[in-house]
């Protein structure tokens, strides 16, 4: 357990958010702002979200939901799609980056769209972790919140028309349970870094009661000290859910 990190003393154990959410941007800028490609941003992106997960998973955190590629991000550059997924491709992969911690890493998001090698070691992945107790790593890979609503949607519609399913019987508590954050802790916090206030198709049903966390901090300089002021602030905040 060499990397155990403890909390800092002045965030209440408490109020730590049981779940968080982060919208990891602003790797491009990061490596234009040291004239180097895009990649490199991406690059080291990756190394910080190595570092936060297992952070995270030391501070007793219960999930991590990381947003790594959307929807929308397929209309970029060929060239930075394929690199992207090549570096997907290499730390899902990457079974060693799992095994020293109690990480049990998982995928959300529509496969289908990505090429089969990808698939294939995602699933590997997740079977192979699947008995984890710690922290729940889900990665947004081909992720869109509305995309996943659809898809909820449609499932539901299915079972109506087959006869399993009364429409009177779908709830919010029905459309939860076909998210596929279904079996996780309520998202509480969202981190968005890089300086833009936005969602961008994010936890979209989730995040109807989340709090926003947002930070001008470039996704790839993101570090413990970055967390903790997030931690910090979320702790400060009055959660009233729609009461007094
Ligand atoms: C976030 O960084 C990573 C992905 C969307 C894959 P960006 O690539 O969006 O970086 P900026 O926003 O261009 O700086
Ligand atoms: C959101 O970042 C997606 C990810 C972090 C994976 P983007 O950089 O794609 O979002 P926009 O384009 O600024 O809204
Ligand atoms: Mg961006």
């Amino acid at each position: 357990m060499s990397h155990l990190k403890s909390l800092p003393p002045d965030i209440p154990r408490d109020k730590l958010p049981r779940h968080i959410g982060i919208i990891m941007d602003g790797n491009g800028r990061w490596a234009k702002k040291r004239g180097l490609p895009r990649f490199f941003g991406h690059r080291q992106g990756a190394i910080t979200l190595r570092h936060m997960v297992r952070y995270c998973n030391a501070i007793g955190i219960e999930a991590l939901t990381v947003y790594a590629f959307s929807t929308e991000n397929w209309s970029r550059s060929e060239d930075e799609v394929s690199k992207l997924m090549k570096l997907m491709k290499k730390h899902l992969g990457n079974m060693e980056m799992y095994l020293k911690d109690n990480i049990r890493p998982q995928v959300i998001g529509d496969r289908s769209r990505l090429d089969e090698e990808l698939q294939r070691k995602i699933a590997l992945t997740e079977e192979t972790f699947c008995n984890r107790t710690g922290i729940r790593f889900n990665v947004a890979l081909n992720y869109g919140g509305r995309d996943e609503i659809v898809r909820a949607a449609k499932h539901l519609a299915k079972q109506v028309q087959e006869g399993t399913l009364r429409v009177e019987d779908i709830d919010e508590k029905r459309m939860e349970a076909e998210m596929y954050t279904a079996s996780l802790p309520p998202v509480d916090l969202i981190i968005r870094t890089s300086g833009e206030y936005r969602t961008s198709n994010f936890l979209l049903w989730q995040s109807a009661y989340a709090e926003y966390y947002f930070t001008d901090t470039l996704w790839p300089d993101f570090n413990e000290d970055a967390m903790n002021q997030a931690l910090r602030d979320y702790a400060s905040r009055n959660r009233r859910f729609g009461g007094v």
